[in-house]
C-alpha cells in the first residue's frame, strides 16, 4: 500500500561535474527498478545539475535542507521557491544539521509547514543519540522529536510526509541499528506517535524509512519489517553500488 522510497543524501560530497557524472552512471540502472521512489539529495550548488541529469528518468531530487522563510537576509539559506524549480523533495531536521548548526525542534516544524505550502515532500528526520539510547529514553524522545516536528498541521499534511528514522549512533558508523531494533522503533515509537496524534488512518499513509549505515547488504532485512518503508543512506549512495542496494530493497 506505501511505495518505499529509497533517498540517497549526498552530504557535503561531489562538485556538480561528479555529481552529474554520477548521476548519469546510475540514473538508467535506477529508471528501470520497479515499485520503489528513488530520490538524490545532493549539495545544494549541484541541484540543477543532478535535476538535468535524471530529467525524464523516475528518479526525484531532494536538497538536504532549506530555510522556512520566504526570502530575507538570511546569508547563506536556500529558500523554498529556490528549490522548487529543481527538486521535489527535501531533508528537514537532519541530526548532523540539529547537532552541528544548532537546528531546533522549532525551526524543523517551521520548516515542514514552508516545504509543504510549496508543495514540497519533507523528508522529516528524528533519531536519538548513543546516551539517550543506553540511558532507555529512545521512546520519549523521538516521540518527542516526532510531536514537535508535526505541531499544528493537518493529517493530510502529515500523510504527504516522509520521516527518516536514524539513530545517531547508527549514521556514518557501520553500527546499524539491527532489523528488529529499527522495526519496533518505526513501528511503535514513530508511526506510534503518529497514531496518537493524527490518528491510525495517517498513521497507515505516511512512509518512515530507517537510516544509518543501511548498504547493499542490509536493506533487504529492514524491508522486511512491516513498518519500514525504505531508507536514507548517506555513505552507500555515493558509490555505484546504490543501484544494487535499490534492487535488494524491492525483491
Ligand atoms: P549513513 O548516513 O548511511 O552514512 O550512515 C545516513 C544519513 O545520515 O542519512
Amino acid at each position: 500500500m506505501r511505495t518505499p522510497i529509497i533517498a540517497g543524501n549526498w552530504k557535503m560530497n561531489k562538485t556538480a561535474a561528479a555529481a552529474a557524472e554520477f548521476a548519469n552512471e546510475i540514473k538508467e540502472a535506477l529508471n528501470d527498478i520497479a515499485g520503489v521512489d528513488i530520490v538524490f539529495c545532493p549539495p545544494a550548488l549541484t541541484i540543477p545539475a543532478v535535476a538535468a541529469a535524471v530529467a525524464g528518468t523516475k528518479i526525484g531530487v531532494g536538497a538536504q535542507n532549506m530555510h522556512y522563510e520566504e526570502s530575507g537576509a538570511y546569508t547563506g539559506e536556500l529558500a523554498a521557491n529556490m528549490l522548487t524549480p529543481f527538486c521535489q523533495y527535501v531533508i528537514l531536521g537532519h541530526s548532523e544539521r540539529r547537532e552541528y548548526f544548532g537546528e531546533t525542534d522549532e525551526g524543523v516544524n517551521k520548516k515542514i509547514k514552508t516545504a509543504l505550502a510549496h508543495g514540497l515532500t519533507p523528508i522529516v528526520c528524528v533519531g536519538e543519540s548513543l546516551t539517550q539510547n543506553e540511558a532507555g529514553e529512545t521512546h520519549s524522545f523521538v516521540s518527542g522529536q516526532v510531536t514537535a516536528a508535526f505541531a499544528g498541521l493537518t493529517a493530510a499534511d502529515v500523510a504527504l510526509c516522509v520521516i527518516a528514522y536514524e539513530p545517531i549512533w547508527a549514521i556514518g558508523t557501520g553500527k546499524s541499528a539491527s532489523a528488529e531494533q529499527a522495526g519496533a522503533i518505526i513501528g511503535q515509537t514513530v508511526r506510534g506517535t503518529i497514531a496518537n496524534l493524527f490518528g491510525a488512518a495517517t498513521a497507515a499513509l505516511v512512509r518512515i524509512q530507517y537510516g544509518g549505515s543501511a548498504n547493499e547488504k542490509n536493506i533487504a532485512d529492514y524491508m522486511q519489517q512491516p513498518d519500514i518503508d525504505g531508507a536514507l543512506v548517506g555513505g552507500a549512495s555515493l558509490k555505484a553500488t546504490f543501484v544494487q542496494l535499490v534492487q535488494n530493497a524491492v525483491v
